[in-house]
């Protein structure tokens, strides 16, 4: 079977990471790449040995590629990926889906009117802590009744992030990992309520959020980060049907996991493998292609964080909650 020809359009943090991971495929051959930065371009291209680099994503898309990755800053998600999906080109898009809904509304509907596929990377669905977790309420501890996580830190260091029309914000850019999370876990989100405040002057997103949801099958989910704090801190409390699962930190830790119908608390050690999540995502999304099936993660699933994102700000601006 011939090689997927794949392009890479944004080649900056993660856009890199995914083009490793890409050439370590033999089902693939990275054809092109484009980034309007030319020295990163450059750099990039040769590092790589990139047949076709191009600062204009538009001529990567008309050069004969059968999927890309876009990895470009959610700002700049919407036109690339609509144009790629129109070709009928597949698209594996970084997440979130966009800076704001409309955008990620009209991905969604470039996406069902195309025969092409839309996968969004929300890559902890391939941790295997994550995986295992997901196998714990699968076969022991029954469905989700609440869930929670803490994420304390400070202010990234970064360009295009700490503004509000280019990032579309802290929940929307970093924390829709953890509404993932809880979203595959628990399902859809039916309401939404939060407060959110911002307590660094220099930028325009929020700092401190404190996101609520109930899912339509019950369940809640409460998610608090923070941006401004002095020593970071994150933990997961997650009560299921039939036991519970606690465990400080995000991608490993101890984790202690209890059933209803046990006696002892277990643990269980996970080591940090974060690299690993990325390799996993892009192989489901080549696999997917090649079998012709859609990819786990889709524009259903991105739009659906989307909306749960831009209720959350909805609800913080006005102080009702919203339903989805
Ligand atoms: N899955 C994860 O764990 C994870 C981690 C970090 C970032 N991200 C996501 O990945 C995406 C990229 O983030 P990053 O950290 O790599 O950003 P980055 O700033 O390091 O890289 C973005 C690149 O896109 C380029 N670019 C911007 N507009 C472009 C355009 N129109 N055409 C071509 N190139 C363009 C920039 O020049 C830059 O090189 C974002 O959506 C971000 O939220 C995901």
């Amino acid at each position: 079977m011939a090689k997927l020809k794949f392009g890479v359009i944004g080649v900056g943090g993660m856009g890199n990471l995914h083009l490793s991971n890409l050439k370590a495929l033999s089902e693939v051959e990275v054809v092109a790449i484009s980034d309007i930065n030319e020295a990163r371009l450059a750099e990039i291209g040769e590092k790589y040995n990139i047949p076709k680099c191009f600062t204009d994503y538009r001529k990567l898309l008309e050069s004969g590629v059968d999927a890309v990755v876009v990895a470009t800053p959610p700002f700049a998600h919407r036109n690339p990926v609509v144009e790629a999906l129109e070709r009928g080109i597949h698209v594996f898009l970084e997440k979130p889906m966009a800076a704001n809904l409309k955008d990620a509304e009209e991905m969604y509907n470039a996406a069902i009117r195309s025969s092409a596929f839309l996968m969004v990377g929300y890559c902890l669905r391939f941790h295997d802590l994550y995986e295992w977790i997901k196998e714990q309420s699968e076969t022991r501890l029954g469905e989700p009744v609440n869930l929670a996580h803490v994420a304390f830190g400070s202010i990234p260091a970064h360009t295009w992030l700490l503004k509000k029309e280019l990032s579309g914000g802290m929940l929307n850019e970093n924390g829709v990992h953890v509404l993932y999370v809880m979203y595959w876990y628990a399902g859809k989100f039916k309401r939404v309520q939060a407060l959110s405040k911002t307590l660094n002057n220099d930028i325009s997103i929020e700092d401190n959020i404190a996101f609520q949801a109930l899912h339509e099958k019950g369940a809640f989910s409460s998610f608090i980060q923070s941006w401004s704090c002095t020593h970071p801190y994150r933990s997961w409390a997650m009560c299921f049907e039939n036991g519970t699962i606690t465990f400080d930190g995000y991608l490993g830790g101890e984790v202690k996991l209890s059933a209803r119908d046990g006696n002892k608390v277990e643990t269980k050690i996970f080591e940090m493998e974060w690299q690993n999540m990325y390799r996993r995502e892009i192989e489901h999304f080549v696999h997917s292609i090649m079998r012709g099936e859609k990819p786990v993660i889709n524009e259903v699933d991105g739009l659906e964080i989307q909306k749960a994102v831009d209720a959350a700000y909805r609800s913080a601006e006005t102080g009702q909650a919203v339903e989805l």
